[in-house]
């Protein structure tokens, strides 16, 4: 059985833990695409060309330990940007996406560019603010030393790159269901995502 579920949203709204949770309950394969850029821009600050580093990435280099640090973070939403570096990682996850047993993957342009065809497509967002106390939190439990304030300029300033660049911008697409998590507790928000799928499921099976 094919079955795609999109999950698309800004930085630290909630994308990774609905997925994961959506990927568990339904016992769909599991992709978080941010990985792939984080990947490429871990190596573009290693000194590998954005274009060479996405065309020969490697298993091994998205399963690296250092990839959620805020200079890979960064480096990430750059090459992000680069629409050479967006299409070397098109095909690989389209192939993901309609592996037999269901996929979820969460990202940027699940559902508007990579599976506009996805059963189902959630735009998963949260204020600004609350996302970066979310990611500061996580950074401080990770050791890193970082000011609350500079994590907040730090994540409007990868939104509006997200959001303004020509290739792929963060957006919903028309048909997604909205989840805003600003004010609802991940346990609420997994059940809405996963309540979304089995409708969706329940009508295909
Ligand atoms: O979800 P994340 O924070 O791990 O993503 C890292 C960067 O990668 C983010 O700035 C946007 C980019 N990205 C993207 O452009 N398209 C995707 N499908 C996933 C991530």
């Amino acid at each position: 059985m094919q079955f795609t579920v999109a999950i698309d949203g800004p930085a630290a709204a909630g994308k990774g833990t609905i997925a994961r949770a959506v990927a568990q309950r339904f016992g769909f394969a599991h992709l978080d695409t941010g990985l792939l850029y984080r990947a490429v821009g871990r190596r573009v600050l290693d000194g590998t060309p954005a274009d060479i580093a996405a065309a020969t990435l490697k298993h091994r280099d998205i399963t690296r330990e250092d990839l959620r640090t805020p200079e890979v973070s960064d480096a990430a939403s750059q090459v992000a940007a680069l629409p050479e570096v967006r299409s070397a990682l098109v095909l690989f996850q389209q192939e993901f996406a309609k592996r037999d047993g269901g996929a979820v993957l969460d990202g940027r342009d699940i559902g508007t560019v990579i599976c506009p065809e996805a059963e189902v497509k959630l735009f998963v967002t949260a204020s600004a603010e609350v996302r970066a106390h979310r990611r500061w939190l996580e950074l401080t439990k990770a050791g890193h030393d970082v000011e609350e304030a500079q994590v907040l300029e730090d994540v409007k300033e990868r939104d509006e790159r997200d959001s303004t660049r020509k290739d792929a911008p963060l957006r919903p697409a028309d048909d997604a269901t909205l989840l805003d998590t600003s004010d609802l507790p991940v346990e609420e928000a997994t059940d809405a995502a996963i309540q979304s799928v089995a409708r969706i499921l329940g009508e295909k099976t």
